[in-house]
């Protein structure tokens, strides 16, 4: 211990560790059964520093500290206070967080960590309660079409919204000009702006991001090894010089958390979402290339096998593009609304809606927003 280190600051950092450790051991799920070791290593305390080894549960072991771990993270003392204050909200793509911690080895064992230690809000809880609610006593799993609505009023889509039902929604040219994007043409009208690619965890400009996503295309995916990292911008926020153009529609602004934009190339057998649920009503505008959405009403949940441990949304062990009927056998039961949404169609989804998310074409371009209520 640091002798110069307050003491009272140095117990209340214990109590973040201890709490830390409780949080990974209490959300720690773990159905295929991995078996691995990740070195927990806090320099500030580094007698507070632990392995965390996966078995059925998780064991957190202060003994053997040099023995060798298949992963290692060096995360500061102040970050792990930030996690067990903010497990609720927690967002680890944020450079804030994720650039202050250091990973070497297998990093599958750090995301799986990083999963344990966040936990859904009552509300969240409540909104898929009652969405699950609402879409059993209305028989939503068994829906085989969903409901296109052209050029709608703003008071169909909240009715829509009321019955939780998803619907698609055309025509909606001229105003915001969805048809004719082109990824040069996306240069050329926003070549400065900057666009956060989180999957790299890159700050590029628009003009980057494209030259990058046209020479990826000009390569096969044949070379694509295990693990890749996408050209795909997974959901960074959307310049707000892109605003006027893409959205939102039928609300104000204000209506809406800030737009997403998921701008790449994924081949159609890898998802460019995996199978999750949001607690906000998400509206998705499709702007270059098709994706296709297979959506699972929220009564399906226990076929489903979402995670336990999740914040901002559910994810689940579930995969569909890749099922494992032996580990998820429920899941052979679980009926989904399978949906192709083209250039210029919106798709909105209330929340509870399972959904998993395809790009058929490569280039693809959608911006997201969600309802805030
Ligand atoms: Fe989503």
């Amino acid at each position: 211990m640091n002798i110069a280190y307050p003491a009272s600051e140095f117990e209340n950092d214990v109590a973040a560790v201890e709490g830390f450790a409780q949080l990974l051991q209490t959300g720690f799920e773990n159905p295929e059964g991995i078996r691995g070791t990740v070195r927990v290593t806090i320099p500030e305390h580094p007698e507070q520093s632990f392995i965390a080894r996966y078995s059925d549960t998780l064991l957190i072991e202060r003994h053997d500290m040099d023995r060798d771990t298949d992963t290692q993270v060096i995360i500061p003392i102040a970050t792990i206070h930030r996690i067990f204050n903010e497990f609720e909200s927690l967002d680890w793509r944020d450079p804030d967080i994720i650039g202050t911690i250091t990973f070497t080895g297998d990093l599958s064992f750090a995301n799986h960590l990083a999963r344990s230690c966040i936990r859904p809000s009552n509300w969240t809880l409540a909104r898929f309660r009652s969405a699950g609610r609402l879409h059993a006593a209305r028989g939503y799993r068994d829906l085989t079409q969903i409901e296109y609505l052209h050029q709608p009023t703003q008071r169909q889509i909240l009715e829509a919204m009321a019955k939780s039902r998803p619907l698609v929604i055309t025509g909606l040219e001229p105003s915001p000009p969805c048809r004719d994007w082109s990824l040069d043409k996306l240069a050329e009208r926003y070549g400065d702006a900057v666009v956060r690619v989180r999957s790299a965890t890159l700050r590029q400009t628009m003009a980057e991001f494209v030259a990058e996503l046209k020479a990826f295309e000009a390569n096969p995916y044949d070379n694509m090894i295990e693990g890749f990292v996408k050209p795909y911008t997974e959901g960074a926020a959307l310049p707000e010089q892109m605003w006027a153009d893409f959205g939102p529609l039928f609300f104000e602004r204000e209506d809406f958390i800030p737009p997403q934009l998921w701008l790449g190339s994924v081949p159609m057998h890898i998802p460019t979402s995996s199978l999750h649920r949001d607690p906000l009503t998400g509206f998705l505008l499709q702007v270059i290339g098709r994706k296709r959405l297979d959506l699972y009403s929220a009564d399906q949940e226990d076929l489903l096998y979402p995670m336990k441990s999740y914040n901002n949304y559910q994810p689940c062990w579930f995969k569909p593009e890749a099922p494992c009927t032996d580990l998820y056998p429920k899941a052979k039961d679980a009926k989904c609304l399978s949906v192709t949404l083209n250039p210029g169609e919106l798709i909105i989804q209330p929340a509870g809606w399972f959904h998993q998310v395809y790009a058929i074409d490569s280039p693809n371009m959608s911006v997201s927003y969600f309802w805030r209520y």
